[in-house]
């Protein structure tokens, strides 16, 4: 059993652009874009064409590097740090965005500028992306004990390989498992109001060959009763020092009734999304997307139009709803996160 190349992202030839694959189409068309100017990323970013916290991260550093590289003797310093601004404005709880540019900017300041600088930033941005790869594995080998034959993970959103430039987080120990032979399944919820697990989860499990049930939020507490749940294993936009962590918004109510229910409530998340600089989830920014997105999809309205909409992309579980953290550094307790961190 091989795990497929879902083509989530891809330098454009020369590594003077970056293509991706618009997940806003998806399941129903697999539509590649190319993206060759700043704004078109942070177009792509702000509408999720392309998503999941890790990776914007290698989204965002491939779009710098593109654009840079695009102009050859021309690329300057003051061009990279406009570019990760402009960039870093796009979405605010992932903390592996402003990571990832961070990152590309420090590394333009030990760089000439000119030609130099345009390879320079690509390389830089192909580093992230293979570490982002190889963390996905690793978090995928930390959780492998947890996704027995015969296991039944739930999960939220999408924390697949299509959130990241590898195999995913939440999903990484799914797959490894799967191709390891165990025979494991997933329940999906279906992620109000993006439908983040019921397209993207949905179709990258079941083109991997793993049996996929897509539920509604509003039934994961009653199949978390029914007693047949090994796992939940989610991803994570940002962990705080104390290991609080953002996700996406019901998130927060899937870790009440896990615990409730007593069912283990995992959360997988690579380097990138730990910010020791965030003392707690209360000091996470949290994302307010516009009220259509909850009135209604693609022309078709079912909110009574007078009704305003509260609409947070993302919601909070504390620490202690969190039974532990899958790494690239191993499987941590939040009482080990905080030794890791020291
Ligand atoms: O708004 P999205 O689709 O970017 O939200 C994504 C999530 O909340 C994921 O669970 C998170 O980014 C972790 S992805 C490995």
């Amino acid at each position: 059993v091989t795990i497929p190349e879902f083509g989530q992202i891809a330098w454009l030839p020369d590594n003077a652009g970056v293509q991706i694959l618009d997940q806003t189409l998806l399941p129903g068309e697999e539509r590649r874009l190319e993206i060759t100017t700043i704004e078109q990323m942070a177009e792509a970013i702000g509408r999720l064409r392309v998503r999941g916290a890790p990776l914007i991260g290698v989204a965002a550093a491939m779009g710098v590097a593109g654009a840079i590289r695009r102009l050859g003797a021309a690329a300057t310093r003051r061009a990279v740090l406009d570019a990760c601004d402009y960039l870093g404005k796009t979405r605010p709880t992932a903390v592996n965005l402003r990571w990832a540019l961070d990152r590309m900017a420090r590394h333009a300041d030990a760089v000439e500028e000119g030609e130099t600088l345009g390879r320079a930033m690509v390389e830089e941005a192909q580093a992230i992306w293979d570490e982002d790869q190889a963390m996905c594995r690793r978090i995928g080998e930390a959780g492998l004990p947890l996704v027995p034959t015969g296991a039944t993970v739930m999960t939220h959103c999408n924390a697949g390989a299509l959130a990241t430039g590898g195999i995913g987080t939440a999903l990484a120990p799914v797959y490894l498992a799967h191709q390891a032979g165990r025979r494991v399944s997933v329940i999906a919820d279906e992620t109000r109001p993006l439908l983040q697990g019921a397209r993207l989860t949905a179709w990258e499990l079941s083109r991997a060959g793993v049996p996929v049930t897509v539920i509604t939020e509003g039934m994961a507490a009653s199949r978390l009763r029914v007693g047949d749940i090994t796992c939940v294993l989610v991803g994570a936009d940002r962990i705080a020092a104390n290991g609080d962590v953002a996700n996406k918004i019901g998130t927060y109510g899937l870790a009440l009734a896990a615990r409730a229910h007593g069912v283990p409530f995992y959360v997988a998340a690579p380097a990138s999304t730990f910010d020791p600089a965030t003392p707690d989830g209360a000091a996470i920014p949290i994302e307010i997307r516009k009220e259509e997105e909850v009135r209604g999809w693609t022309g078709v309205q079912w909110a009574a139009p007078a009704a305003r909409v509260w609409n947070p992309a993302f919601d909070v579980t504390p620490a202690e709803l969190v039974t532990g953290y899958l790494t690239d550094a191993g499987r941590l307790s939040a009482a080990e996160l905080g030794r890791l961190r020291r």
